[in-house]
């Protein structure tokens, strides 16, 4: 058996595709043969804008994939040999073993969940970091109750959430999430998008393309709001959000990164990496719910709605393109990648 990864050689370099060696698992590890790499956003900020500038180089990056158990830690026992799998990396996890952009890769036993073997690999795989996230910050760290898997009606719980962005990959989910869990939502989108969007449940839906004085009016008009979050969290989209938090007397916006965009005093910008509540003791039976129950239940009963996923070429090689395509938009679609291919 040998390895093979994608590796960033210094800040902003293309990708280079060289041998590595096979990892042994640690005693609460597990080694997975990875057979679908899937992209995420922050992934192309660091390759290619180097957002995050004390990468260790040499790095091997990539947070999400899935492919089959190869071998276990001596102290792992709820996974099995030849299991189907799909792993989320924890934000700024230190090592080049646990980077998804290579053949073999290294886990820890907590943020992963068995596939059903009538689901395809990459469907969970293109939205696990982002659905971790979701409970992560909703339930996680906010204390917003779930949605039911039996297919019930969920209670209504008279409380009101804005999605700026319902439809991006970590606002579709967020809006569906809510929805399901008996939240007001109103959300955001293109034109194009917009159907996609109101089959996910949202009450309202408006058009983020129109005149933005427009906008502004119509989401004060459908407010107040119990939480706002801006799933695209740019100057553009930050100058809509944080005038809505002012004209309902201030407090937080929830954004996707740090930034030093000046927003309307009284306006609180809050950023983590919103999976983190998840790895905290006291949410320990909301991670299990998420990896054993929400991801495999929510997939295979159809209560989550993925994106259109699309397979970019040429293997391991093939993810620098599919990291400049994140970057140029991707508008409605998440790109996953062979790295056997
Ligand atoms: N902090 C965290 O824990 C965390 C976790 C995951 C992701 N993130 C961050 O969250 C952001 C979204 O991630 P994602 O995976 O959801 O991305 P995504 O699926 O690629 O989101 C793209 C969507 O955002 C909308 N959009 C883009 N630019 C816009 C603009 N200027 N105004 C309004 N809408 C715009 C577009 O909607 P239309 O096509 O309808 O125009 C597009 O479809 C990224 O910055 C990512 O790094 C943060």
């Amino acid at each position: 058996m040998s390895n093979l990864a994608a590796i960033l050689p210094s800040p902003k370099a293309p990708l280079e595709v060289h041998p590595v060696p096979i990892y042994v698992p640690g005693p609460k590890e597990i080694l997975i043969k990875n057979t679908c790499i899937a992209l995420n956003a922050i992934e192309a900020k660091i390759a290619i804008h180097n957002v995050l500038p004390h990468t260790p180089y040499l790095a091997i990056l990539g947070s999400t994939y899935a492919g089959t158990i190869t071998a276990l830690g001596p102290s792992t026992t709820s996974f099995s040999i030849g299991d189907r799998v799909v792993v989320s990396k924890r934000f700024d996890v230190k090592g080049n073993q646990y980077g998804a952009f290579q053949r073999f890769v290294v886990c820890p036993d907590i943020m992963i969940s068995r596939v059903p073997d009538a689901v395809d690999l990459s469907v969970p795989a293109s939205l696990m970091m982002n659905l971790t996230c979701v409970v992560g910050l909703f339930s996680g760290r906010l204390g917003l109750g779930r949605p039911r898997l039996d297919g019930g009606v969920a209670e209504r719980r008279g409380k009101k959430v804005l999605v700026y962005g319902g439809s991006g990959s970590f606002g579709g989910l967020s809006v569906g999430y809510l929805s399901a869990a008996g939240y007001e939502v109103v959300t955001t989108s293109s034109p194009r998008n917009r159907a996609f969007v109101e089959g996910l449940g949202a009450e309202r839906v408006l058009d983020h393309t129109q005149d933005g004085e427009v906008l502004v009016k119509q989401l004060v008009e459908r407010g107040p709001y119990d939480v706002v979050v801006d799933f695209v969290s740019v100057a553009s989209t930050l100058a809509v959000t944080g005038r809505v938090v002012e004209a309902q007397g201030g407090g937080i916006l929830f954004t996707m990164q740090p930034g030093r965009e000046e927003l309307p005093v009284g306006v609180e910008r809050v950023f983590e990496p919103y999976s983190e509540s998840l790895y905290e003791g006291r949410n320990r039976e909301l991670q299990r719910w998420v990896v054993e129950e929400y991801l495999p239940q929510g997939i295979a009963k159809g209560l989550i709605k993925p994106l259109p996923i699309e397979k970019v070429g040429g293997g391991l090689k093939g993810l620098n393109e599919g990291l400049r395509k994140m970057l140029d938009g991707g508008s409605g679609v998440r790109y996953v990648v062979d790295p056997w291919e």
